[in-house]
């Protein structure tokens, strides 16, 4: 089963999910935050945002809370997970895209025909195969217009063993059992258990972003039990917006 297959899947079950990991939906609401205030200067009327790997839709809805004038265009690989965003309400100029990040420059879908203002990312780079990780940021770039920041939000605990630990407990103790139960795929979860214990480092996600030509690159740390685990990474695209 692909990955995209795993996502829809889980997709009916994935807002419940998210439910079992405390901190989920502040988390996103603020890295959103960062966002906005990244296009506090000169905000357009009505930004033009690409929420990248929406799944079912909460980091989209996590936007909207914090620009809800903005017009979104939720982008995923998994038809299921869209499918089940697709179910939920949302303001006018809120669309959705089947997609892959890796070819969005390829995809004839008319949401995508205009730059956008901003791009938004949570839990997706991790997903992406490693190798084309630069290649993906490198093409972001090219899509945004000048001076349109981009964020990212996503776990890392390769820089450290006090992470890593806290990250394996509340899998192996928490998050695996309780999804098992709820009757999400576990092979779902042992997946997110790897992929994060082997991401890119902050410093190595820091550096793909600065080999994009992206400029300003920065990250900070979560709060709670996500601290030092779970990161919102800023950029911006060199030139200025008008
Ligand atoms: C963990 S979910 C995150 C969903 C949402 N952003 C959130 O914060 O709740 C990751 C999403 O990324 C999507 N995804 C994974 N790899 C992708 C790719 N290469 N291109 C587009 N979407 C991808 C998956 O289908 C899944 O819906």
């Amino acid at each position: 089963m692909s990955l995209s297959d795993s996502f829809s899947f889980s997709a009916r079950r994935y807002d419940f999910l998210t439910r079992l990991n405390p901190g989920y939906r502040r988390e996103l609401r603020a890295a959103a935050r960062q966002l906005a205030e990244a296009l506090r200067e000169q905000p357009p009327e009505r930004p033009l945002i690409w929420d990248l790997g929406c799944g079912t839709g909460l980091s989209t809805r996590a936007l909207l809370k914090t620009l809800p004038q903005a017009r979104i265009v939720g982008i995923d690989a998994s038809a299921g997970m869209l499918a089940e965003a697709r179910t939920k309400s949302w303001p006018d100029g809120t669309r959705f895209v089947l997609g892959r990040v890796e070819q969005l420059e390829h995809n004839s879908a008319p949401e995508l025909v205009e730059a956008p203002d901003a791009i938004f990312a949570a839990y997706l780079l991790r997903n992406v195969p490693r190798q084309h990780r630069t290649d993906v940021l490198k093409s972001l770039q090219r899509q945004l217009k000048p001076g349109a920041p981009l964020v990212l939000h996503d776990y890392s605990v390769s820089e450290s063993r006090f992470a890593q630990v806290k990250w394996t407990i509340v899998c192996f103790a928490i998050i695996i059992p309780l999804g098992t139960l709820a009757g999400a795929k576990t092979s779902l979860f042992i997946y997110l258990w790897r992929s994060v214990m082997d991401n890119d480092s902050t410093q190595t996600v820091l550096g793909r972003l600065g080999a994009a030509g992206l400029h300003n690159v920065a990250v900070s740390t979560a709060r709670g039990w996500h601290r030092r685990i779970l990161h919102t990474y800023q950029a911006v695209k060199p030139g200025s917006r008008s």
